[in-house]
């Protein structure tokens, strides 16, 4: 590694999972810890990239010399998505992006009561970034998402591409304890919009976080 495969182009990068408030002091949120996007985030600065990181709140350190946005919600995440994605050559959806959020978020905390033994939360579609996104993609920009599945990886993987107008898919099997959401391992399947398809062995998210890179770097040839 070391090349600056690269170099010269503005690369944005999402990662962590969002947090939907319910209320003052609780939000809805999933497993995501961050490590896939901080890796992609990482390697893509290590090849020469400047990297702009979106992050919902995670524990880890920003790697040096990228630029960090914090984000909670998937609202927030879309607003610095779609600011920045004008002025960058690529973005990489490594975020776990909630698919609903609360309607209505409550001013002060929800209390329990005698009278309410059930609590009813209803919740709305989220805006889809990616689709966005792909409504603004100028030809020389490059869009790769995640598919996070626990069923028929290829199938919806292929189907996530396509619905996104994606450049590159990275599809995981979230339905496994040992890769995915949380750990240091990940074992992803590349989908390209020509058919082609390619599964990485099991490792760590810093060496699928390379590989990404170095078909990203491809992707601009
Ligand atoms: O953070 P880690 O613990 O390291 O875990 C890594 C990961 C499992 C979170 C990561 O590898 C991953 O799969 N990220 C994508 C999770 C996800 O939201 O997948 P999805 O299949 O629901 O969404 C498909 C794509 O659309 C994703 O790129 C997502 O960022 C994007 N999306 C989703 C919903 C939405 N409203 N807008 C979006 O743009």
């Amino acid at each position: 590694f070391g090349e600056q495969t690269l170099a010269g182009k503005h690369v944005l990068v999402t990662a962590g999972g969002t947090r939907e408030r319910l209320d003052p002091v609780r939000f809805l949120t999933n497993d995501s810890s961050g490590k896939m996007g901080y890796a992609v985030a990482e390697a893509a600065q290590q090849a020469g990239a400047a990297v702009t990181l979106i992050t919902a709140p995670t524990k880890l350190t920003v790697p040096s010399g990228v630029t960090v946005v914090a984000i909670q919600s998937t609202t927030d995440l879309a607003q610095a998505v779609l600011d920045r994605f004008p002025a960058n050559d690529a973005l990489v959806m490594a975020a776990a992006v909630a698919d609903f959020q609360p309607v209505t978020v409550a001013d002060q905390k929800i209390k329990k009561t005698p009278a309410n033994d059930e609590l009813i939360l209803k919740l709305k579609k989220t805006p889809d970034i990616l689709k966005e996104v792909a409504q603004l993609k100028r030809a020389n920009q490059v869009t790769v998402g995640f598919a996070a599945e626990t069923q028929n990886l290829l199938a919806n993987g292929e189907k996530k591409l396509r619905a996104k107008h994606l450049d590159m898919l990275v599809a995981n099997d979230v339905s496994r304890a040992d890769i995915g959401f949380n750990g240091d391992e990940n074992q992803v399947t590349f989908i390209l919009p020509n058919g082609v398809t390619d599964q990485t062995p099991k490792t760590s998210k810093k060496l699928i976080a390379r590989a990404l890179v170095d078909r990203l770097a491809q992707l601009f040839k």
